[in-house]
């Protein structure tokens, strides 16, 4: 996909997409810009069914510095930066992707950049890797969904302790804790997030979207609640299988 300046967005003949956050100068850091590309290179990618996974990294020395600092306070106003990020929710559009998404981070990955990984569902990153949230320092919290998103990727605990401090961790850290789920070295990162995505990519797209929607829209659940939404899933699954073998 063409026309972007401030990402790449490429898809293989195997149904991986890569999507490269690509403002290198400045840590890839999320502008206005890279917001609409962002959204839509998201909305290319769910709605083209050769796209079955995708790779989300970054270039240059890191992954994301996070918001883009120099459009601090540039919004006309207060109530036109909130109408405008409800009306365009690039961070719940990405959670709602029914394929799945892998970060490979390298380098920082601070505010909204560590948001962007925790939006995904695999976390692969290199040894030179940092995660933090610096919001509450600047005056803020994370609002790309990490007030929510980090207490479920990690002990809530921890995460309150990373949001309120501000404290990077490094990639051995970050692994030791959960948050990601590989720590590579840095020149294989590209290779190993390429090959699982390959793997992931040979899976049915319906068992994939229904395993991610059973697990998050599971967490907003009571037990109960749950395990109907698993068995509804699963008894759609099988549906589907035995009317393939048909
Ligand atoms: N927004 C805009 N520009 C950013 C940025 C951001 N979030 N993060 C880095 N940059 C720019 C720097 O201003 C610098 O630009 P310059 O070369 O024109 O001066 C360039 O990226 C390189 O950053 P630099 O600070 O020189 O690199 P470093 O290795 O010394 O430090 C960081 C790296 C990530 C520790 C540091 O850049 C930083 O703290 N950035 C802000 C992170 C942040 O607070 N993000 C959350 C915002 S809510």
């Amino acid at each position: 996909m063409n026309g972007f300046q401030t990402i790449a967005y490429e898809k293989d003949d195997g149904g991986v997409a890569r999507l490269t956050l690509s403002r290198p100068d400045v840590l890839n850091a999320i502008n206005l810009q890279m917001r609409d590309e962002l959204w839509s290179a998201f909305e290319a990618f769910r709605d083209d069914p050769d796209a079955r996974v995708l790779v989300i990294r970054g270039a240059g020395r890191a992954f994301s510095a996070g918001a883009d600092i120099a459009e601090f306070g540039t919004s006309p106003s207060y109530v036109e930066a909130r109408r405008a990020r409800r009306e365009r929710d690039l961070w719940g559009l990405m959670l709602a992707l029914p394929k799945p998404l892998i970060a490979a981070v390298h380098g920082f990955a601070l505010g909204a950049g560590c948001e962007m990984s925790l939006l995904c569902d695999l976390r692969i990153a290199s040894d030179d890797a940092r995660f933090g949230l610096p919001e509450v320092g600047l005056g803020y919290i994370p609002s790309a969904g990490g007030t929510q998103t980090l207490p479920r990727t990690i002990a809530p605990g921890v995460a309150l302790g990373m949001i309120l401090s501000g404290d990077q961790i490094d990639a051995a850290e970050a692994y030791r804790l959960g948050l990601v789920h590989r720590v590579v070295p840095r020149d294989r990162l590209d290779a190993e997030a390429g090959a699982w995505a390959r793997t992931l990519a040979e899976r049915s797209p319906l068992a994939l979207a229904s395993a991610k929607e059973a697990v998050l829209r599971g967490l907003d659940l009571s037990l109960r609640e749950g395990l109907a939404l698993e068995g509804r899933l699963a008894a759609a699954l099988l549906a589907v299988t035995r009317q393939s073998e048909v």
